[in-house]
């Protein structure tokens, strides 16, 4: 309850905080934030599940799949994988014990850099993976490091960063405040005339009055931020969320605003800030307009089922596929659990290539938008 009390009184004396100015307080405060205490909101112990907490296939699908970009890409010197947001570091060991165990020649040159903007968490990835010695960095930003052949992987990093939340009222898109009230520091949502900018379905459909989404800003500086360090390379997104079109479906009545507690779903984010996960889903087609805005190419938009069982060659091929692997792998790809709601959405940097054009056409974005 302390970190609960502690950001009331933070917007008491603030006065009210747009929802996205909330849900950054409620999850990266430095001190009472959900994501800045030791990691341990991941998993049967925390709050939710991830691909990764799952079991160990996760990353060992992933390694083969990162392997067969180091292979086509012909890297022969030192290269780098990049995982923002890695929380316990699990993905970090089991695509690193894959790696040094089944592709030595590859882990020899390479680096392993997590990011993490909080101090506690990256004191507890840099103890889990003291082990890799020289193979594994834990880092606040991944500005400064000099630009290598790289391979970004985040896992749900997307749907933690903070949006904006909108409501149709009275025919106006407003924008729904947070302000404390009473002796108790109740809070309460209170509602202003949005003033940022609204994608171009959201004016373009008729929404019902009351219809609610969630709007985030372009992760500008985030991806700029990685391709800092890359010479060339990818970067694989793997989150739950929609294209454009079906993000803002006039159907879609209360947006896919979620907080996460002792694994139990709710929608009231208001409730213990500081103690639950705040998340809403990923618009991709956004991202892809801000990754194109920076030059990267889009290799491949899907669902997670796809890609993850695209790679199960390689994996069968090395004869190292284990029984007790079965419940991990129809968990990672049955459209019905992790499969169909996830999506994988990879991107190159500074590669021969062309975009995905049928990826593109998934995330419906004006084709005129390719030649620029
Ligand atoms: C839902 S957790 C993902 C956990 C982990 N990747 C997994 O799949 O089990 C989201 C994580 O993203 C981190 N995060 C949020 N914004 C970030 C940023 N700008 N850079 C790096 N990590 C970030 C949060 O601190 C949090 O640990």
């Amino acid at each position: 309850m302390k970190s609960t009390t502690a950001l009331r009184k933070i917007i008491a004396s603030h006065g009210p905080l747009t929802f996205c100015a909330y849900m950054n307080l409620s999850l990266y405060h430095p001190d009472f934030g959900y994501y800045a205490r030791t990691p341990q909101q991941v998993g049967k112990k925390g709050d939710f599940f991830t691909s990764v907490s799952c079991g160990p296939l996760f990353g060992i699908l992933l390694a083969e799949k990162i392997m067969r970009w180091w292979r086509d890409a012909r890297v022969t010197g030192p290269w780098r994988i990049i995982e923002p947001g890695p929380n316990n570091a699990a993905l970090a060991m089991d695509i690193l014990d894959y790696l040094q165990e089944h592709h030595s020649d590859a882990y020899r040159l390479l680096t392993y850099v997590t990011i993490d903007p909080m101090p506690e968490p990256r004191l507890f990835q840099q103890q889990a993976l003291a082990r890799f010695s020289d193979h594994a960095q834990c880092l606040e930003s991944p500005y400064g490091l000099p630009p290598l052949p790289t391979f970004v992987v985040a896992n749900e990093v997307l749907d933690a960063f903070p949006c904006h939340l909108i409501e149709l009222r009275n025919n106006e898109w407003q924008e729904v405040w947070i302000e404390s009230v009473g002796e108790n520091l109740e809070l309460r949502e209170t509602y202003r005339p949005f003033s940022g900018a609204l994608p171009s379905i959201l004016r373009a459909q008729n929404h019902d009055e009351g219809y609610r989404t969630e709007i985030r800003e372009a992760p500008k500086e985030f991806l700029h931020s990685i391709l800092t360090s890359m010479s060339y390379g990818r970067m694989l997104f793997l989150d739950y969320g929609f294209a454009e079109p079906e993000y803002y479906d006039p159907q879609r009545i209360r947006g896919t605003l979620r907080t996460y507690q002792n694994h139990k779903a709710s929608e009231d984010a208001l409730k213990q800030p500081g103690l639950m996960d705040i998340t809403a889903h990923v618009d991709f087609t956004s991202v892809m307009r801000c990754a194109h805005s920076l030059g990267l190419k889009l290799v491949g938009f899907g669902p997670q089922e796809f890609m993850l069982s695209g790679i199960m060659p390689e994996l069968l091929a090395k004869d190292v596929w284990r029984a007790e692997w079965q419940n991990n792998f129809q968990t990672l790809v049955h459209p019905a659990h992790l499969g169909g709601k996830f999506h994988a959405f990879e991107l190159s940097w500074q590669e021969q290539r062309e975009d995905d054009i049928t990826g593109i056409r998934r995330l419906a974005m004006d084709p005129s938008f390719l030649g620029s």
